[in-house]
């Protein structure tokens, strides 16, 4: 009768981190117990630089989701991200018999298993496996071969790999904050499953998940990822231009970006004038720009992003894949003019996406800031083994339950908070 499948997702951003907890109905729709973001300075262009204020935000987003949702975790995916991922594709072969056999789920499990071991050098953490399809003898490209016959099984699959000390970096900040790391999933992937719809996947579609100090790229033909990576430039470096070219405070300078940038300076009302207050010395007094000069520094940032972008995109493996659909997400994406910059500089149709609707979350959480972590919930969901995340989280060494109404007893099952005698408030090592 409980609802034993919760499950929570962390994506531990440049600018924020963001907790969703979630389960999947028996419907197979995806439904939001909780949200909780929290500010974070802890992080450099997607990578942890300061253990502390990371711990600290991702303590505190966990905490509001979990009082949202009425639950307690002790577990959570979180989202990796940083220019040390890495993707490639692989063609092994996994199976040669001398006779025909059936393909069972557990032949494939173990030929997934095979790709692994194979994958596992000293070139990186292996992040993920993700099959993308299966030769059987000579019939290429079989999604879904269970129940089919073959003597010989190639597996064609992505695998993505992170620098190790990053991982390790990342996952001990969570491990601080009293969450155990159920799993990495890679914020390109993430993004992906939230913003994208079958019909890009399936006809081929880039997407950019524009954030606040990186930009994520994945890559989809015919339903399946074939590129995923990670460049160390986002929102943070537009603002930082301005705060160069203006000799002002990064407050100022996002703010100025935020309200009154554009990537499109040509349009006639950017004549419009702004005042900046500077820090330069001999200056007093706020100055004046036109917004078509604000708008001309942020269109040549854009413009660098981009061709940045389409280096990533000039890999072998792309070569002959036509790719004339974009779509934007994250923070960044929202700076105006960008989808039109998009159009012009990538030639195709582009759309600027945020988590499709999913039950129970809020009108202010379907905005692109928050691709990432309703993603990384969904995908989840749908391809990593089952199990719950509730329970009891540990902070350094006690363990303590969060401040929801609700919460999973491993001897007595659910419990709401007015359940709760005197006598159960301190369990042995329990803080309440
Ligand atoms: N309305 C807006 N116009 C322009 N830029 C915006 C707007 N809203 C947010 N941003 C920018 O989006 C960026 C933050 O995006 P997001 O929340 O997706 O980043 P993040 O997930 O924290 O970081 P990352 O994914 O890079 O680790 C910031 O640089 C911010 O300035
Ligand atoms: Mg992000």
């Amino acid at each position: 009768m409980i609802q034993e499948d919760y499950r929570a997702a962390i994506d531990v951003g440049t600018t924020k981190v963001v907790t969703v907890i979630g389960r999947e109905r028996p419907d197979g729709s995806v439904e939001i117990a909780g949200i909780g973001v929290s500010p974070c300075e802890g992080l450099s262009k997607g990578v942890v630089r300061d253990d502390a204020a990371t711990t600290q935000a991702i303590r505190a987003s966990v905490q509001e989701a979990s009082k949202q949702a009425g639950l307690s975790i002790k577990s959570a995916y979180v989202g990796l991200s940083g220019s040390h991922i890495e993707s490639r594709n692989r063609w092994d072969q996994v199976q040669e018999n001398p006779v025909e056999s059936v393909i069972t789920q557990e032949v494939l499990d173990a030929s997934l298993a095979t790709v692994r071991d194979m994958a596992s050098d000293n070139t990186g953490q292996l992040l993920h496996v993700i099959p993308r399809g299966y030769a059987l003898d000579n019939r290429h490209l079989v999604r879904m071969p269970v129940g089919m016959h073959a003597r010989e099984i190639h597996a064609h699959t992505h695998v993505v790999k992170g620098d190790e000390e990053s991982i390790e970096r990342l996952r001990a900040a969570t491990e601080s904050a009293g969450i155990h790391v159920a799993d990495l999933i890679v914020e390109p992937i993430a993004s992906a499953e939230a913003a994208l719809t079958t019909s890009e996947r399936d006809d081929g579609v880039v997407l950019l998940d524009i954030g606040g100090g990186t930009t994520d790229i994945a890559v989809f033909i015919g339903g399946q990822i074939v590129h995923s990576a990670v460049l160390p430039v986002g929102g943070w470096q537009f603002t930082n231009d301005l705060v160069m070219a203006f000799t002002t405070s990064f407050e100022e300078a996002e703010e100025l970006k935020k309200t009154s940038g554009s990537v499109t300076p040509e349009i006639a009302s950017m004549r419009e004038e702004l005042l900046v207050n500077t820090l330069a010395d001999g200056i007093d007094g706020p100055f004046s720009v036109t917004k078509r000069e604000l708008g001309q520094l942020l269109k040549e940032r854009a413009q660098e992003l981009f061709r940045l972008v389409k280096g990533k995109l000039a890999t072998p493996h792309l070569a002959n894949i036509p790719i004339d659909r974009v779509v934007l997400t994250g923070g960044g994406a929202k700076l105006d003019g960008m989808q039109a910059l998009a159009r012009y500089v990538f030639q195709g149709r582009v759309r600027i996406s945020g988590p499709r609707s999913l039950a129970g979350l809020d009108q202010q959480y379907q905005d692109p800031a928050y691709s990432a972590g309703t993603g990384m919930l969904i995908w989840g969901l749908r391809n990593l083994p089952r199990g719950s995340h509730l329970g009891v989280s540990t902070v350094n060494g006690a363990e303590v339950v969060n401040s929801g109404s609700r919460w999973y007893d491993a001897f007595t099952g659910w419990r709401k908070r007015g359940d709760r005698s005197s006598s159960d408030r301190t369990r042995e090592g329990v803080s309440v």
